[in-house]
């Protein structure tokens, strides 16, 4: 049976075109994707029925709130496959990065180095960066490819003895180039390093083994996976979260209190100083519950499509050039463009005007623009919801544009 995409984007408010929002062609799924009902009816139900701090009071709301919360670690690791105690709970990818280059990065010092790329996000630079400022590490980079991948040609003479941390983007968020995760990870088991995966443009695309990737930090975001904002998770091996110190300190991330010292919780509660994003963890656990229930098989083949349907439209476009893979393969559904004379800011404002939304700019990824010489790409970013329709429409928009100049 084929994809039934209305059907899918029926569970979306904000998309049917029924309530204050227009019909609308959503095509900034990569900077936060929409959320269905059931992850609304499930945060209101948690707040309308189990509304308590965790982990600290008695009373029956309180213990109905920590198991809610406990569940949906639960739900979360099975989404990753994953075991609950490797699962902490962040504010989002950015703070899952800062975690790890604080906790992890406690055991580098000058001379240790930590391998990145040139496609990174800048959740994925400047942490490193600071610590390379506090700690004295050695920061190197992966070029790209001109098709927008990484060069992992290069992992041969980047990766040194020295090399403690490969830390990389498992999708592009500006090309959509997809990681090959085999390689980086059998050139960091070389060299004894750990490899860091920023998943946040892979997970909305559903479920995966994380253990089996053999890589040892994973991090993503609830809000481009169709749940709430404010909510992130740290898979971590369990090896390394139980060998690191805490990033923050404060309530329920101890085991005793003395004035004189502390003892801490084992992971993951050692990683959630403070009351933790409750609501929120509740509507992660809820969107991953959705994503697994979908036909993600068929969800593919649908956004290999669009994607397809896309990338034939730009190509005969005047003045337009692909910033990333020509192809469908070993991609994700985002496609990145220029359109001379125009920055891409300007293209996406009138892309607003004619009821599609993209993202136009550096997309947080400046030294990759740097490397192309541009000031930013248009972005169109692809979810499970959009449609035909959708794609036509940013077409005939850059048509106008076109028209226009
Ligand atoms: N990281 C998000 C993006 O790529 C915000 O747009």
């Amino acid at each position: 049976m084929a994809f039934d995409v209305a059907a899918v984007r029926a569970q979306f408010p904000i998309l049917t075109g029924d309530g204050p929002v227009p019909r609308l062609h959503y095509l900034d799924n990569g900077a936060t994707a929409q959320i269905p009902r059931a992850v609304l009816d499930a945060m209101a139900a948690h707040e309308t029925t189990a509304r308590a701090n965790v982990h600290r009071s008695v009373h029956r709301l309180a213990e109905a709130a920590t198991r809610a919360y406990e569940g949906a670690r639960e739900s979360v690791a099975r989404f990753v496959g994953a075991q609950a105690s490797q699962v902490v709970f962040t504010s989002g990818t950015t703070s899952a990065i800062n975690l790890v280059a604080h906790a992890f990065g406690a055991r580098l010092g000058p001379g240790d180095e930590v391998l990145i790329s040139t496609l990174e996000h800048h959740s994925n630079i400047v942490p490193w960066q600071l610590l390379r400022d506090r700690n004295g590490i050695v920061l190197k980079a992966l070029p790209a490819t001109t098709d927008g991948r990484m060069d992992l040609d290069r992992l041969d003479d980047l990766v040194t003895e020295r090399t403690r941390l490969i830390a990389l983007t498992h999708a592009a968020n500006v090309t959509g180039a997809v990681t090959d995760v085999a390689r980086v990870v059998t050139a960091a088991r070389a060299a004894g390093a750990e490899v860091l995966l920023d998943g946040a443009q892979m997970v909305p695309h559903g479920p995966l083994d994380v253990p089996a990737l053999g890589v040892g930090f994973y991090c993503f975001s609830g809000h481009k996976m169709f749940g709430p904002n404010g909510i992130g998770v740290l898979w971590g091996r369990s090896d390394l979260l139980e060998s690191m110190p805490p990033f923050m300190g404060g309530g329920e991330m101890i085991a005793h209190v003395s004035l004189e010292q502390t003892s801490y919780a084992a992971p993951p509660m050692r990683f959630e100083a403070g009351t933790p994003p409750i609501t929120p963890a509740i509507g992660l656990a809820a969107a991953a519950d959705w994503l697994s229930a979908q036909d993600l098989a068929g969800a593919e083949t649908h956004l290999k499509n669009l994607t397809a349907q896309l990338i034939d439209g730009l190509s005969g476009m005047q003045g337009v050039s692909l910033v990333g893979p020509a192809g469908t393969q070993a991609r994700m559904p985002v496609v990145s463009f220029t359109m001379d004379p125009l920055h891409p800011h300007d293209v996406a404002q009138i892309l607003d005007s004619h009821g599609v939304a993209v993202r136009g700019g550096h997309h947080c990824a400046q030294p990759y623009m740097d490397s192309r010489d541009i000031a930013g790409t248009v972005r169109a970013s692809l979810a499970l919801y959009n449609d035909a329709d959708d794609v036509e429409a940013l077409l005939r928009g850059l048509r106008e544009v076109r028209a226009l100049l």
